[in-house]
Parts: structure tokens; sequence; C-alpha cells
């Protein structure tokens, strides 16, 4: 295998870009930026290639891949029908970090694109980078997020090198990407639409252009399975435990004390305002209560950054869920496995 490394600019036009579209024409597999986080692309309809995907990532095959495209207008080749909603969440929300999910058309995809299902869900990334990239590859991109399956997705192309340098093309650096969590999936061939998984568009937003969604009732609960298959799996989760933290802060700062007479390393995963006011062994901040966009941001960054830490413990600031913190949280819980340390209302 080859290894080539891309360094681009955001907003300008690149020879490197026509490169890495060769490579994804033939069938490889590149890693690019998006608005979201990176993905690890290859050509849609190219079973090889895709296999080339599962098998870098070490991903389940039966969880189906996102399709990139970078014009509304591929949709008419891909999928079979859309719906009144999906055309006007398209029209509102794209470019933009919204995966819809379509009744495909068959036989464009490679299978193993959607697992089996005879549904896809496609998106049009607002990243000028991407959109070059998947115009000049001129195929529809299967990208996945650009991580080993379990880890943190991507916001840098050094995440992408540290996880997956050797077992793939290339990577597409585009600096760090923006929203810094993934897509809000929704279902459009259901009625109404139901979001699978909560990400960069809110369930406010959608509601607020299509009237009201159903929202996957799975998501709250640890137990049911959830229709969106990837949702399943253990996600995003760091090396030490971690555990979402709630209660006032002289009683945070009291089970941090304990758990450091117990011995341990306590790692804090929270915003500059309570890092202001708690004292631990590894404080890793992310963004600002007052601007959860800039929480969504360096999520995954912050919990990355403890992998190179010894910490025996994370602690995580559970943070208000609406607009992106729905999105925020659920990440959190899943890094966390659901596990919580809550100060008894008593
Ligand atoms: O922001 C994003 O969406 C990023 C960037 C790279 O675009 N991609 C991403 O892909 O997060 P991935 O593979 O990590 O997550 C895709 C999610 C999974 O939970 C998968 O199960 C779900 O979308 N999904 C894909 N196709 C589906 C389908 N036909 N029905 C239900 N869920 C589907
Ligand atoms: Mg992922």
């Amino acid at each position: 295998r080859w290894t080539v490394d891309i360094n681009v600019e955001k907003q300008k036009s690149y020879p490197q870009i026509s490169e890495a579209a060769d490579y994804l024409r033939h069938g490889h597999v590149i890693a690019f930026p998006t608005e979201t986080v990176y993905g690890l692309g290859a050509d849609a309809t190219n079973d090889a290639a895709v296999q080339g995907i599962f098998d870098a990532k070490g991903r389940p095959s039966d969880n189906p891949l996102i399709v990139h495209i970078s014009n509304p207008d591929a949709l008419h080749d891909l999928v079979s029908d859309i719906s009144p909603e999906a055309s006007q969440l398209i029209e509102t929300f794209w470019p933009g970090p919204l995966t819809i999910i379509f009744k495909k058309k068959n036989g464009v995809f490679s299978d193993l694109v959607t697992a089996g299902l005879d549904t896809v869900g496609i998106r049009m990334p607002a990243h000028a980078v991407a959109l070059e990239l998947i115009g000049r590859s001129g195929k529809p991109l299967a990208a996945p997020s650009a991580n080993t399956s379990g880890k943190p997705s991507p916001t840098a192309a050094e995440h992408v090198a540290r996880d997956l340098s050797g077992r793939i093309t290339g990577i597409v650096d585009g600096g760090e990407t923006g929203v810094g969590l993934e897509s809000t999936v929704i279902d459009c061939t259901v009625t109404p639409p139901m979001i699978l998984r909560p990400g960069g568009v809110s369930a406010e937003e959608i509601e607020a252009c299509i009237g009201k969604v159903h929202v996957d009732p799975s998501l709250k609960k640890e137990q049911s399975a959830p229709r969106s298959p990837g949702m399943k799996y253990t996600h995003y989760a760091p090396t030490a435990p971690l555990y979402l933290i709630k209660g006032k802060t002289e009683w945070i700062q009291q089970t941090i004390h304990r758990l450091q007479a117990g011995g341990k390393r306590v790692g804090l995963l929270v915003s500059s305002e309570l890092a202001a006011e708690l004292d631990a062994d590894i404080v890793s901040v992310c963004g600002s209560r007052e601007d959860p966009a800039s929480t969504a941001r360096s999520l995954y960054h912050a919990i990355r950054s403890f992998n190179d830490t010894d910490a025996d413990i994370i602690l995580a600031e559970a943070f208000e869920e609406k607009g992106i913190g729905t999105a925020i949280m659920n990440r959190l819980e899943k890094a966390a496995g659901h596990k919580w340390m809550k100060e008894s209302s008593s």
C-alpha cells in the first residue's frame, strides 16, 4: 500500500484533490474532512473499495454506511422515492450535517454499503474540500467516520492518522472540522419522519422546518434495539472508564477527593466554567456552557486527549439537553456506557 498525505488549506483549489479523486476512482480508501468529522471514503458502487472501509475500521458488516454526494440532483439516480418532507429538509439543510434515509434504487450501490437494507442514508456535506473531492471523483462516496470502530470520531487529520495510518491509502488534511459531532440521521421513509441519531442539525431546527417528528425511543433506553444499526455499538470510549457526573460543585469536588484518597488519578471533562471551580489531576476543558457549539466542536478531541494521560477515571460534566446539547449528551452517554454519579437529592 502507498500512503499519500495530502495537505490542503480550506477554500482553495488544489491539485492534490485531483490525485485523491484518482485514487478513489480506482477503488482506494481515502480519509477526507467534512464539516462534522473526518470521513473514510470509497466509491459506493465498488464492492472491493467498500470492503476496504470495513477492513480498515474493523467495522461490523451489519452497520450500513452513509453515502456522500456533492449535488442534490445526484439523488434521482440513487433513490426511488423522495418524500415532500425530505425535499423540504434538503432545501433547508443541504449542504449540511443532516443524513436522510431514503428507499434505495436497486443495483446502484454495493450491498455492503447498505448492509443488506432496502434503504440508504445520504448527505451532502458543507465542506469545500469534501464537495470538491466528491465532485472530481465522479462517484457517490460511502464514508463512515474515519476512526477505528469504537473510538471517538476524528475531528483532525492527526486523529485519523493515529487510528488508521498504514491501513488506508491517504488522508486529505483540511484542518479541524467545524461542527465536531456527526450528522443527524433522519428516516424519511416513515411518516412522520424519525430521528435515528441526534447530531449537527437539532430536532428543534428540523421541527421548525417540517413540523413534528418522532425520535427513536431506544435512544433513551439502553436495552431496546435502535433502528439505526450503528447506535447499538459501544462508541467514543476513552481508555479509562468515564462517568457522567451531576451534583453541586462542592459535592463534585468531594467526590474527586474521595476517589483520589482511594489512589485514583482523576480526569475531568468539563466546561471552562466548571473547570474554574474544581481541582483534579487532569482537566480537559471542552468549550463553554454559554456556547454549546464550542463544546460540540472540542468534545471528541477532549475525550481522545485522556489517552495520553495516566487518568484512572474520567468524570464528565452533564450538559443541557437542548439544541446541539442533545447530541453532546447522546455521545457522552455512549462514551460513559450510561454510567452516572449523581448527588442524592436528600
Ligand atoms: O457526520 C457524519 O455523518 C459522518 C461524516 C463522515 O459524514 N459520518 C458518519 O458515519 O458518522 P458513521 O458510519 O460513523 O455513522 C452512520 C450512522 C450509523 O449509526 C449507521 O447505522 C446509520 O448512520 N445508518 C446508515 N445507513 C442507515 C440506514 N439505511 N438505516 C438506518 N441507519 C443507517
Ligand atoms: Mg462513526
